[in-house]
């Protein structure tokens, strides 16, 4: 079948080890269940596999991919879950220490079909198109579990997104407007801080700003870059939810201090459960909240759309369509 996968890894030139090309159908193992893909979306995971990041040599070739909607053996139109659990575990998906994404140890989406356990399929809606749903299962379920789940955060709060640009930060916006809340956002480009404004956001700022209110709870993604702004952004009692470090893990002051006199909270958050990625379609459902699309490639230019990731060249999400 047709697959774009990882043939070998380069830290400083991801893309050399990409090749769009041919792999053998995969075999559905019992209790599984074969999607035929319909549209995939890019995540920086790919990219990172492509620089050896949690991918080993032997795993080589991998399919790259997390995202994907399509339809399923049985002929429904489908939203694939991208947590892959051990068969043993039971409770909350992405506690499983054991637990992979798509493209780790399974082969991924970036492909004619992928297969994935019976309980990894959601239910699409006609409402949504499959270049919309392929969007939801990373960026957009990470953002879900970061607000309502590890956030709390209901109608009412206010929440700062920090690094606007980001698939994981356009999702918590347009998400957290979609739910009431008000929300704040920064980011270093002025471009990026307009289009942050058309999705939903109340007020932007530049990275590190001073902001006119404390804030309920802030979304970090982009870690050593935004942390003491993060910190000094809360009211007393707030959230700081963390779910990604792209500008590096190691900040130079914790603000330790600050953490426990303001009895600041600094919570954890991977991913999301099948439920609540079930719940995040339906929101999608009930509302006219879409995934922002930065492009939609046919999967034979993926190369183009990796590029255009390596390079930052992004405002939502890439989706490639089979
Ligand atoms: N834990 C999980 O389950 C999970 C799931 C998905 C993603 N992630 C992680 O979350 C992070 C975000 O991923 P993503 O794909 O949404 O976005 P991304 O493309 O990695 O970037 C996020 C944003 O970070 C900001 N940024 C980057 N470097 C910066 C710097 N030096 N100073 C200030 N801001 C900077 C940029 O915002 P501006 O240009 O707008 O300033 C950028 O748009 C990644 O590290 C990813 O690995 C984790």
């Amino acid at each position: 079948m047709f697959a774009v996968y990882a043939q070998s890894f380069s830290s400083d030139n991801p893309l050399d080890g990409l090749v769009v090309g041919e792999r053998p159908d995969p075999e559905p193992g019992e209790g599984w269940t074969t999607v035929r893909v319909k549209a995939a979306s890019l995540n920086h995971h790919d990219l990172w596999s492509l620089r050896g990041v949690g991918l080993k040599d032997d795993a080589l070739p991998m399919i790259l991919g997390c995202d994907a909607a399509g339809v399923d053996a049985d002929g429904n139109e489908v939203v694939v879950h991208a947590v892959i659990n051990d068969p043993s575990w039971t409770g909350d998906q992405t506690l499983d220490p054991k637990r992979s994404l798509l493209s780790e140890r399974h082969q991924g989406t970036f492909a004619d079909q992928v297969v994935v356990p019976r309980a990894n399929v959601v239910a699409k809606p006609a409402s949504l198109s499959f270049e919309e749903a392929a969007c939801l299962p990373t960026a957009w379920l990470t953002a879900y579990r970061m607000l309502f789940t590890r956030g709390g955060l209901r109608a009412g709060d206010t929440v700062l997104v920090q690094g606007a640009g980001g698939g994981v930060a356009t999702a918590a916006i347009t998400l957290a407007r979609a739910a009431g809340l008000r929300v704040l956002a920064t980011s270093r480009d002025e471009a990026k801080r307009s289009r942050a404004m058309e999705i939903g956001a109340h007020d932007v700022f530049e990275s590190g700003a001073r902001l006119p209110v404390k804030v309920d709870a802030v979304m970090e993604t982009v870690g050593k870059a935004t942390w003491g702004h993060s910190v000094r952004s809360l009211k007393p009692g707030g959230r700081i939810v963390v779910s990604g470090t792209t500008s590096g893990p190691d900040v130079d002051d914790a603000e330790l201090t600050r953490i426990f006199f303001l009895q600041l909270s600094v919570v954890g958050s991977t991913m999301g459960t099948s439920d609540e990625l079930a719940s995040l379609v339906s929101l999608l459902d009930a509302t006219s909240t879409r995934p922002l699309i930065d492009r939609t490639l046919p999967m034979e230019q993926a190369a183009d759309g990796f590029a255009a990731m390596a390079e930052g060249d992004v405002f939502g999400k890439i989706v490639f369509t089979r």
